[in-house]
């Protein structure tokens, strides 16, 4: 019962009419999310469910009434019925900012890449807890974050934004944060389903792939990231899969996403990505962004098509029934936005753990790092570590108080804003905790740099790599960079490149320094992270979540598909038009295809060194109905540290493909010995079977190893697993 007056006194907030109990029934909260969706939808007239169907884009609108933000998305409200509006906002790697100016600021997460570098569903969820409620504050209750699209080509210029190369870690991270995102009462999206996985030529780009291939890759990921999410709203890509577009395209959304996967909610198109009516029909429920579409088709089309008999009214009923039990079932529209202030600063702790945790060790000669309080002289150059660290740009740009644009690329999008850097100076950070001199040069004189590196104990240089939607990249810093860390280097042995990248860059100068650490584009206190790295008061445990490359010639495609120059300056998304892409490559992405090609890459998935070291030992895989593996890991070193078991199956009784199918974090102080178990997730001990329509096990031997990486089985194994068969 109080519950159910928590509903109408919630209801009467909105300002809307007040609603009386029995004459709104949909307002008992004691009701399903789906019954209350119905018994709303009962009294609804045909034109309020499609107006629930179409929204705008503020930011293009040519002349915005009060009271809609600027941001991303906006519904009108239905205050007749208790329906607040719907308020969209990006928010993959904190709130965005949409053009509502440098005042307006909020927590800047580290990237999505360095999240999943952390291999830790708990920091996930903190991230999107804080996400989610910095958002309610700012008068949002739709969020367009949970980006879950595979790494499959490293120069993707979005790739910052997303979990990486592997199905496993990226879905258990993305279902991680969109639960967190929604702890707050609001819903989030998973996007953008499906394989988008580069920026050249994203609006018509077929991306052609076989049936099973992309179920045991790219929609593995968003299905294990929507089981464990459960997001309110799934937003379909921009491109094409097989020849048909991802917003209306049958297989992927009627199909594998609302038939297979049981999804519920709302499927909301990209910003511009629906092409016709047709898309109705194939399952897309909402045209977002309407005024980036060529005409907005789910309105007064929609009403027309229903009108003539061509588009069944029981349609739009579910259409607008997934709108609204969404809604109800994340608690929108039982739990007003009240906005209020923001304490950035508070949350930017969450940003600092996550940035601390990130962190890869890459390299690191012996008595190097950590670094000596005592040293008596540090000089640190380049990357504008004496401004910030950088963030990548693009829809997903957090703006912070006091951020610094430092420069537009030429021919940058205008949604890019410029090269925005987040104002925690490492520099500081490290003087702060320097016993000695520490000495800066901002590295555009590399031969003065060299000069100044010379008689120093240690050289920290800080590189930088800046990515964007809407842009692919090359696979490597600029040349400028190259030449100074190998000038630096070669004056100085003792030294160590940070980088702040979006993913995996070359490293042509990786023979001549002493360290590399890989930072990525580490948020809000940035800065922080890396000089606590870097003086060991925090173990190195981040692991790529991505394999770096020795080069472009390993990758599946040498040339990306349709890009015009190796080092694009300026928005790619229109060139090569019409493009197909074939993945020969298939479900074989990242380290599965160094794997299965043989291939030695510079650093491979799931590395990364510690400032301690670990053992492996006593291996015990139990088979049967299921994969666990059991075995001890002892810290050897002197210092605590944290250490990253990952669980892969080499192969199964018909195919050797290599998978990741469990891992784990786990905190040893010295000399301290703990035993993990590792269940596998069933459906990467399965294959799909395309003709069944399910995934299927075959009976025998399956081999596996227990890894510090993808390239490193430090414990090898098998196990006998009886024959199974599991329904999507
Ligand atoms: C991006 C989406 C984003 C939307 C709204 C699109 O260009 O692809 O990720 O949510 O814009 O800003």
């Amino acid at each position: 019962m109080r519950r159910f007056l928590v509903g109408m006194v919630c209801a009467a907030a909105l300002g809307g009419v007040a609603i009386a109990a029995p004459a709104a029934p949909w307002l008992n909260t004691k009701l399903s999310p789906d019954r209350r969706a119905d018994l709303l939808l009962g009294r609804m007239s045909l034109a309020e469910q499609i107006a629930l169907l179409h929204g705008h884009f503020p930011v293009l609108m040519k002349s915005r009434p009060p009271g809609i933000p600027m941001s991303a998305g906006y519904i009108p409200a239905q205050p007749k019925y208790g329906i607040p509006a719907i308020r969209e906002s990006d928010a993959s790697l904190g709130v965005a900012n949409a053009g509502r100016g440098d005042t307006d600021d909020a927590a800047p997460l580290p990237s999505g890449l360095a999240l999943a570098a952390t291999f830790d569903p708990k920091l996930a969820f903190a991230s999107g807890a804080m996400i989610g409620r910095e958002a309610r504050q700012k008068g949002f209750n739709v969020l367009l974050a949970g980006g879950a699209n595979l790494a499959r080509d490293p120069r993707n210029g979005r790739n910052f934004e997303y979990l990486g190369e592997d199905p496993l870690l990226g879905g258990t991270l993305d279902g991680a944060a969109i639960r967190g995102i929604q702890s707050n009462h609001m819903v989030s999206t998973a996007k953008h389903y499906a394989l988008n996985d580069q920026e050249t030529g994203r609006g018509t780009l077929s991306a052609d792939i076989g049936e099973a291939a992309m179920r045991e890759s790219d929609l593995l990921e968003f299905e294990i990231a929507i089981a464990a999410g459960r997001p309110g709203s799934v937003m379909c890509a921009y491109n094409r899969i097989n020849g048909t577009y991802a917003c209306e395209n049958p297989a992927l959304l009627n199909g594998a996403l609302k038939h297979d996967w049981g999804f519920p909610g709302w499927v909301m198109s990209d910003w511009g990505a629906v092409h016709s009516l047709d898309a109705a029909a194939a399952g897309l429920d909402q045209e977002s962004g309407q005024e980036a579409d060529r005409q907005v088709y789910f309105d007064a089309p929609l009403t027309a098509a229903v009108a003539s008999g061509k588009f069944p009214k029981a349609r739009v009923h579910d259409m607008a029934h997934r709108v609204l039990r969404s809604l109800f079932a994340e608690g929108v529209i039982d739990h007003p936005l009240a906005p209020g202030a923001l304490d950035t600063r508070m949350d930017s702790a969450t940003a600092g753990k996550v940035a601390e945790q990130a962190i890869v060790l890459l390299k690191n000669s012996p008595g190097l790092l950590p670094l000596a309080a005592g040293a008596r002289k540090i000089v640190v150059i380049g990357g504008h570590a004496d401004v910030g660290v950088i963030s990548g740009g693009g829809s997903s740009q957090v703006i912070p108080l006091g951020s610094t644009k430092l420069r537009s690329p030429k021919g940058a999008p205008s949604w890019g804003g410029g090269i925005i850097y987040h104002p925690d100076p490492p520099l500081a950070a490290i003087r702060r905790r320097a016993g000695g001199e520490v000495a800066y040069a901002d590295g555009s004189d590399p031969a003065a740099a060299a000069a100044l590196a010379k008689g120093a104990d240690v050289v920290v240089v800080f590189a930088s790599q800046w990515a964007t939607e809407a842009m692919d990249i090359r696979l490597g810093l600029d040349d400028q960079q190259d030449a100074l860390i190998s000038a630096v280097a070669a004056a100085n042995p003792h030294t160590v490149v940070v980088l702040e990248t979006g993913g995996p860059v070359v490293m042509p100068w990786l023979g001549q320094v002493g360290g590399v650490l890989e930072a990525w584009y580490p948020g809000a206190r940035g800065g922080e992270a890396i000089a606590k790295v870097l003086f060991g008061e925090v173990d190195p445990s981040g692991r790529l979540p991505q394999t770096f490359p020795t080069g472009e010639d390993q990758l599946p495609r040498p040339q990306l598909p349709g890009l015009k120059s190796a080092a694009p300056e300026g928005p790619t998304i229109g060139q090569g038009e019409p493009l197909q892409v074939h993945y020969d490559e298939g479900s074989d992405v990242g380290y599965r295809w160094y794997a299965a090609k043989g291939l030695k890459p510079l650093f491979p998935f799931g590395y990364g060194l510690s400032y301690t070291a670990f053992r492996y030992g006593g291996l015990k895989a139990v088979g049967g109905q299921g994969l666990s593996v059991s075995f001890t890991v002892t810290n050897s070193g002197a210092r605590a540290g944290i250490e990253m078991p990952q669980l892969y199956l080499a192969s199964e009784p018909h195919r050797s493909q290599q998978r990741l199918v469990a891992f784990t974090r786990v905190a040893l102080k010295p000399g301290q010995t703990r035993r993990v178990t590792l269940n596998a997730e069933p459906r990467l001990l399965a294959d799909w079977d395309v003709a069944g329509h399910r995934w299927k096990r075959a009976a025998g031997r399956y081999e596996l190893f227990v890894g510090r990486s993808a390239a490193d089985p430090a414990l090898k194994g098998a196990a006998v697993l009886t024959a199974a068969s599991l329904a999507p």
